[in-house]
């Protein structure tokens, strides 16, 4: 696993400095997603495991160059695979951000494995902050890269967290069969990659 510094981190790619509430989810994690997205002026994103809509609000505060912001959750009789993320399914998946007009919210009864790359718009960015779980970090990678713009930056969440040790796992595979590709910024759980190949 590539590691990079998180101060060289912000001297490449930016400030991630944010004015309003971080997600409980996030953290200090939302601020690299801040950096890429004033460096890069995404025009559309998507979020997979949008939650209450946390990060999504500080990531569109911040980023008037947004035009389209694709959350997508589960409804709230899903059972999680992993027993550890049951109390994450919300109530109400992207609350924090359903008077934005830039959102649109995907809730299926089992979240983005009821989806295929049709049924998403090719993306700048994507956020994997889902299913924890190794076969959903997998899919999720899969999904993702099938819209991925070329040139766009697939982020995923958890990396390194003990709690959801199967986060590491997939993504260690990936870096084993793929030569490193995805990198974690030091002194958080946020993993990156940019995308040479995409739609
Ligand atoms: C850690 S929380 C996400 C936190 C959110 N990204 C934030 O930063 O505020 C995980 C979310 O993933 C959702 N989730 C679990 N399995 C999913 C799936 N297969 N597809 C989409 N979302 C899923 C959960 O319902 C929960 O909202």
């Amino acid at each position: 696993m590539n590691i990079i510094n998180r101060e060289i981190f912000f001297k490449i790619f930016g400030s991630g400095a944010i004015k309003g509430e971080r997600s409980i989810y996030t953290g200090s994690d939302v601020e690299p997603l801040i950096a890429f997205s004033r460096t890069f002026h995404p025009k559309t994103v998507i979020e997979i495991g949008i939650q209450r809509g946390a990060t999504a609000k500080c990531l569109l505060d911040n980023s008037p160059w947004i035009e389209k912001y694709i959350g997508i959750d589960v409804t709230p009789d899903y059972n999680t695979p992993l027993s550890i993320q049951q109390q994450e399914v919300p109530q109400i998946a992207g609350e924090c951000v359903k008077d934005d007009s830039r959102v649109e919210l995907i809730i299926k009864p089992n979240g983005s494995r009821d989806l295929t790359s049709a049924d998403l718009t090719a993306a700048d960015l994507i956020f994997i902050d889902g299913d924890h779980s190794l076969n959903g970090v997998l899919l999720d990678t899969q999904l993702a890269r099938q819209v991925i713009r070329k040139g766009g930056i697939i982020c995923w969440h958890d990396y390194g967290n003990e709690l959801v040790p199967s986060v590491s796992e997939a993504i260690d595979s990936l870096n084993e069969k793929e030569n490193d590709q995805i990198c974690l910024i030091e002194n958080g759980y946020l993993c990156f990659q940019f995308c040479r190949e995409g739609r």
